[in-house]
């Protein structure tokens, strides 16, 4: 293993998984050619339409199945290796939980497999309970917890051991708006004490706020990866310029549209200076300058149309 190769939490080069199915057998291709790092210490989005190949891309990144080509790469090492494997938190998709059990009794049994012991084990444990708002439900039974208290107990057997790395399917799924905020807010807080976190969504507000780098994976394939900055940024392209104009103010450029006694003009950024000098010098009033930057929605919307298309 070199040093560099060993720093990078996530490398995936040229991968494809493919399934046979049905009574002849089929190979499909859940996931194809996907190759993209995620970089130490970044909170990274893996987003996708339902069935696009998150869960089965994760599934390798944990050794959980072997991927058909390509090479995968965690901590510079084999995901199936053990010493890599103690570096990872993991929350699967549809987690297990010994419904027998209480909270406080699941998340021992977890910390003892982190190789947790004595004061360090119990303290671990009332921090994970504070972490996912869940103190005071120590001693219920998992079998009478809700969907979403079952989805933030998930979430803190992940990081029970403190892992380096943390690998999240859908950690949001189930729950309501205050828990996707905690949810975002535990991510963030993970990045800031130089976790590295890797989670799959297809609720693409989520990711927004929180990623600083995304991979856009549309039927198998991945789309788009980078910085949610560089892959937005070069796309804010118009300005929306509300304004009271004079009667038969006529705009030199642009879209318009009245409504509501108001003129609405869309119109290229790089334009938006000298029409706002035009409307000004026509006695106009300026109400709002809005520019209109892509979304994650746009992009992945454009993303989904461009494979649609192409057939
Ligand atoms: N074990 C399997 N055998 C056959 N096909 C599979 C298997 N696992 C996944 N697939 C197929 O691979 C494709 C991708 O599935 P995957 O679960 O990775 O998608 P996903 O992006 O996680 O979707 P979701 O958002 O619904 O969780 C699907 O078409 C699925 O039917
Ligand atoms: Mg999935």
């Amino acid at each position: 293993m070199n040093t560099m190769e060993g720093t990078v939490p996530i490398h995936m080069e040229g991968v494809g998984k493919a399934f046979r199915q049905g009574f002849w057998m089929h190979a499909r291709e859940a996931v194809r050619d996907v190759s993209f790092s995620v970089p130490e210490g970044s909170l990274f989005g893996y987003l996708g339409h339902n069935g696009a190949g998150k869960t089965t891309t994760i599934k390798m990144l944990l050794g959980l199945i072997a991927p058909s080509r390509g090479q995968v790469r965690v901590w510079g090492g084999s995901p199936a290796d053990p010493v890599v494997r103690r570096r990872v938190g993991y929350l699967p998709e549809q987690p297990y939980f010994y419904d027998y059990l209480t909270a406080r009794e699941f998340l021992d049994f977890h910390a003892d497999l982190c190789g947790l012991t004595g004061d360090s084990r119990r303290r671990r444990i009332a921090l994970m309970f504070d972490w996912v708002d869940l103190a005071g439900a120590e001693d219920v039974a998992l079998n009478r917890f809700s969907k979403g208290m079952l989805q933030r107990i998930g979430l803190a057997q992940a990081l029970i051991g403190d892992p380096e790395l943390v690998i999240l399917d859908e950690p949001m799924s189930g729950l309501d708006p205050a828990g996707r905020k905690r949810v975002r807010d535990i991510m963030v807080e993970l990045k800031a004490r130089g976790r590295t976190v890797f989670f799959s969504t297809h609720v693409l507000a989520d990711a927004e706020t929180v990623c600083d780098q995304v991979a856009i994976l549309v039927q198998g394939r991945v789309r788009s990866v980078g910085p949610l900055t560089e892959l937005l940024k070069p796309k804010v392209t118009e300005v929306e310029i509300v304004a009271q104009a004079p009667d038969g103010y006529q705009a030199p450029q642009g879209r318009v549209v009245h409504r509501d006694g108001r003129l609405h003009l869309t119109l290229a950024e790089a334009d938006s200076g000298p029409a706002l000098r035009h409307l000004l010098d026509a006695g106009g009033r300026v109400l709002s300058v809005t520019p209109h930057r892509e979304t994650l929605e746009t992009l992945f919307m454009n993303e989904l149309t461009a494979v649609e298309r192409a057939g």
